[in-house]
């Protein structure tokens, strides 16, 4: 770590897997580069302040009631901690603002900035009120983010429902998505969806600057495209999984007897599966997976989160027999120590949700990855790593257990698989080069480090 430079950042985390760890692997490049670090969490999906024991940890009450806390509502748990956060936050932002400690006396380190979720609401005002530079740490692609604005207007225009005929055309306006896609996202998200980009997008423009933990080698064209949108400073400072791994974040206890277990498997021989933090399925996706995976051959690592197969607690709705077959070939956790089994020699297919994260975490790895998105981003993740960088194969939202085992087998042991393989190889080494000297994401972290400084 180099000398501090008298200098503190305040991160403000949305309290979900998926963007507590980008937020902690940020504190910990920050860290590293001088800075002290204040994390102000929710009360309700806190991170473990033991695991850094080098951050101030301040948590404020977040009003959730045991049930709101285990929805698998996304939407409605923004609302529900955008309405009951922003006063206990804005009270303790307004404390850490006193020049002096109020124990003590002494003068306090300098506050340089707040960096914060866009998923928060109420920050952008209160910043602007305290007079205290706000930046944005986005957990998407930066194509996502960039476009997804666009949404609003794809409903009114495209319609929908599509014709056959029009499947698979591509969106000029949110490349590379088909017509398909945007109306599977669209599907699910209703009109409320529309004032609320609206503020997303008024309060990153009136931001200080946007961060993303993607790279110019991963997103080149539409950071340009951004740069040009939203004319604040932008920092793509790259998947930096490698560097700062995000097992530290972990809310669920990883299983570690995933390790062990795949030391004793063949070299890239197993198949991992994880559906990430947020996704859920049903109890027939769960047994066509299930099956899919058996019938394959091939042995699998299979990660069911509690809670992620709707009206079960966990895997018990698995008839025996069932069971036992799986047992034979595969192992199943309820969470895994996924940038650990992504490293492991044994790995050598991931069945992913595409998740920003684990879709960089599989590329920063060289793992060939099984498209299986649900929601949101991961659509547009998921084309980019079967249509763009050709990386892995998409299942076309086919949750059968037929076309699994079929994708399986195309990519673990098909000359298809091999091109894969070779092409994710390659797309590693040009992300691993923009973290040299004159790489992109080092240079861009620089000068994050240099405008934060300034400010
Ligand atoms: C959510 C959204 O689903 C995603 O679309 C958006 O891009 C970010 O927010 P999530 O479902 O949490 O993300 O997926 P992802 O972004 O892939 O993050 C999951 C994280 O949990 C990864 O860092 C992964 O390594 C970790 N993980 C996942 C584990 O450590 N163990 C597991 O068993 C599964």
């Amino acid at each position: 770590m180099e000398k501090s430079n008298g200098l503190r950042v305040i991160l403000f985390p949305f309290p979900l897997q998926g963007c507590i760890n980008p937020m902690i692997q940020l504190a910990k490049i920050l860290h590293s580069r001088g800075f002290s670090i204040t994390v102000i969490h929710t009360r309700f999906n806190a991170p473990k302040a033991s695991n850094h024991p080098l951050f101030t940890f301040l948590e404020i009450p977040d009003g959730l009631s045991e049930t709101e806390k285990i929805t698998n509502n996304t939407k409605l748990l923004i609302t529900l901690l955008n309405r009951n956060c922003e006063s206990p936050f804005r009270d303790c932002l307004t404390k850490l603002l006193q020049p002096l400690d109020s124990e003590t006396g002494d003068e306090k380190q300098r506050i340089s900035c707040l960096i914060d979720d866009s998923g928060w609401m109420f920050t952008d005002p209160l910043a602007q009120s305290l007079k205290l530079p706000r930046l944005v740490l986005n957990t998407y692609q930066v194509s996502f983010f960039r476009n997804h604005f666009v949404l609003p207007q794809l409903r009114r225009e495209m319609y929908l429902p599509l014709q056959d005929s029009e499947q698979e055309d591509i969106v000029k306006e949110f490349w590379p998505l088909r017509k398909k896609d945007i109306s599977r996202i669209l599907d699910v998200e209703t009109e409320l969806l529309d004032p609320f980009l609206e503020k997303v997008l008024k309060m990153t423009k009136a931001s200080s600057g946007l961060i993303f933990m993607s790279c110019e080698e991963l997103d080149q064209v539409s950071l340009s495209q951004a740069r040009e949108d939203f004319e604040i400073p932008i920092f793509a400072i790259g998947p930096y999984h490698s560097h700062f791994p995000a097992s530290s974040s972990s809310l669920s206890t990883p299983d570690e007897t995933c390790i062990p277990w795949l030391d004793k498997q063949e070299d890239k021989s197993v198949i991992y599966v994880s559906l990430g933090s947020i996704v859920t399925i049903s109890e027939s996706e769960l047994m066509e997976i299930a099956w899919g995976l058996s019938n394959s051959d091939q042995p699998f690592l299979l990660v069911v989160r509690v809670g992620s197969v709707r009206g079960t607690e966990w895997i018990e709705t698995i008839p025996e027999e069932i069971m036992e077959r799986l047992n034979e070939k595969g192992k199943i956790v309820k969470w895994a120590p996924q940038q650990d089994v992504l490293k492991h020699r044994a790995i050598g297919g991931f069945l992913t949700h595409n998740g920003w994260s684990s879709t960089v975490e599989s590329v920063c790895e060289a793992v060939p990855m099984i498209c299986l998105p649900f929601r949101w981003d991961q659509w547009l993740n998921a084309r980019f790593v079967s249509d763009v960088w050709m990386v892995g194969i998409h299942l076309e939202g086919r949750v059968e257990r037929n076309e699994i085992e079929v994708v399986i087998r195309r990519l673990m042991l098909e000359t298809e698989g091999e091109a894969i393989r070779e092409r994710i190889q390659l797309l590693k080494e040009k992300v691993g080069r923009s973290f040299e000297q004159n790489g992109s994401a080092n240079q861009s972290l620089q000068n994050l480090i240099d405008h934060i400084s300034s400010l």
